[in-house]
Order: C-alpha cells, then structure tokens, then sequence
C-alpha cells in the first residue's frame, strides 16, 4: 500500500458530489488536500481552498503558480447538461467542453512539473457515458469520451520518456449527486423514476475507488475502474 499520510493532494470538483466525498477520505487519511472550487465556503473542513472557474484558461494556470510538490491530482471537477447534437444549444457544449475535457488536460499538462522524481498519480474522472453512447447523451457523452482518450494519450507520452507518474480514468455509471438534477432538468419525473428503478452509486462509493487507486503499491498500476450500480443495465 502507498501511505497518503502527509502527502498533498489536489483535487478539482471539491466542493460537491465525488470530489468532496473523495477529500473527506483523503483528510481522514492524514493527507495535505487542495481543493479546487468556485466556492470555497462548500468546502469540507480540513480542505485547502484554491479558487478558480476552470472555464478560464488563465484561472487554471494561477492555480498552478506558487504551488509547491503534488503528490497526486485528481481531476472530478464536471458538468453535465442534457444537450443534444440535434437542437442543443451550443453554448452548453462549450461549457462542458471547457469543463470537462480544456481544464481536465490543462490541468494534467501544469500538474506535471509540481511531481517529486519519485513519481505520483493522476486521477481523471470519466464515466460510463465515456464507453458507450446512451440515447439521450447529446455532447455530454462526448467529452467523457475525450477524457477517457486523453487519459490513455497522457498515459503513453509518460510511459516514453520513463516517467513514474501513473494516470488512471475512473468511469461510473449514475451516482446520486447534484449532477443529476442538471442533467435532469425538465426530466424530473425520468429522474425519480431513475431513482426508484436502482440503488444508485453513492459518490462516496467512487471515492473509494479513487483512493483505492491512489493508495495502491508503487508497482501496481491501475489504468481503469469502470463501476456502476448492481441495478444498473448498462
Ligand atoms: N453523478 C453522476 O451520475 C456521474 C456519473 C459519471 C461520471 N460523473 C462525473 O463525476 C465527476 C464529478 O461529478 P459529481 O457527480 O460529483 O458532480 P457535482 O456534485 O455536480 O460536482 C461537480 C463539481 O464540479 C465543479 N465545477 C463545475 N463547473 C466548474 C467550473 N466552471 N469551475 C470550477 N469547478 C467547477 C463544481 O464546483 P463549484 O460549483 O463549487 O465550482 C463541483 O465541485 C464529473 O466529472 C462527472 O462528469 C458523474
């Protein structure tokens, strides 16, 4: 097992759902935690606020400046409208699109520098959606793809130059977080009837898989967790 015990730790997406599950797990493992977050009052305690909108570019590289070692970086931070290619309103796909897949690479890229010789781990967050298309997806669908891609590009440029930095893509099916309610707005009664249908991930449960990542021997790399509720059909 690695020790995250005194190891700092940053993580986008803190201040809600799977990000803030997963900070609460790093504190009670004795870990240093920066939590990236436009609202910093959300944070849990014990957790170091870095503020930023990760749709700035310049926003995403302040938070890299002045920054010391990193031991591991966690990229949680997403959005999720239900934005269709057919009549979806293309401001939405930007917003995800800087979201979830500019700010996850710029991220990873300004990370790099900040890791010990010794090495660490990069987390990205993807999902399920990021393995196969569900029919009311729209662009959301797309950018966990992207972020599942990104992961693999990341993975091998590091691996050619003998880098110890591990990356891994955790990919989750529904979890019973705030984002839901984005992604079902106007769909309420297809969420409740979602939610009564199956006994949804709890973010607490990702989180698990996240620190499962991050606290596994130096040898081991785990590249993908791919998880999703018993009740979930696929
Ligand atoms: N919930 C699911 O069913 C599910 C399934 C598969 C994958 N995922 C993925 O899991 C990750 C975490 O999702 P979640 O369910 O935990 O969502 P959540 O509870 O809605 O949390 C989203 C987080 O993203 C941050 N964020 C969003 N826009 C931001 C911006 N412009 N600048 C800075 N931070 C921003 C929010 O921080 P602030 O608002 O405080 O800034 C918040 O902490 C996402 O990548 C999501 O795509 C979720």
């Amino acid at each position: 097992m690695t020790s995250l015990q005194g190891k700092t730790l940053l993580v986008t997406g803190a201040s809600s759902g799977i990000g803030q599950a997963l900070c609460d797990l790093l504190v009670e493992r004795g870990a240093m935690v920066l939590g990236v977050t436009r609202r910093p009052s959300a944070l849990s305690e014990n957790v170091s606020p870095i503020v930023a909108d990760l749709t700035q570019r310049e926003q995403i590289s302040e938070i890299f400046q002045g920054l010391g070692r990193i031991d591991g970086l966690v990229n949680c931070a997403g959005i999720a409208y239900l934005s269709r290619i057919t009549d979806g309103n293309p401001a939405d796909w930007e917003e995800m699109w800087r979201v979830n897949v500019m700010a996850l690479s710029l991220c990873c890229q300004l990370s790099l520098k900040h890791f010990p010789t010794s090495g660490g781990r990069i987390v990205n967050v993807s999902s399920m959606s990021g393995h196969r298309v569900p029919p009311s997806g729209g662009f959301y669908a797309p950018t966990k793809f992207a972020v599942r891609s990104i992961t693999d590009a990341l993975r091998g440029e590091l691996k050619s130059v003998n880098s110890p930095i591990q990356v891994a893509c955790v990919s989750p099916g529904f979890v019973d977080t705030p984002l839901l309610d984005q992604y079902f707005l106007g769909r309420e009664e297809t969420l409740t009837q979602t939610r009564a249908a199956m006994k949804m991930l709890e973010a607490r449960d990702v989180a698990w898989a996240i620190l499962t990542i991050l606290e596994a021997p130096a040898h081991v790399e785990i590249g993908d967790i791919l998880m999703r509720s018993a009740d979930q059909r696929m």
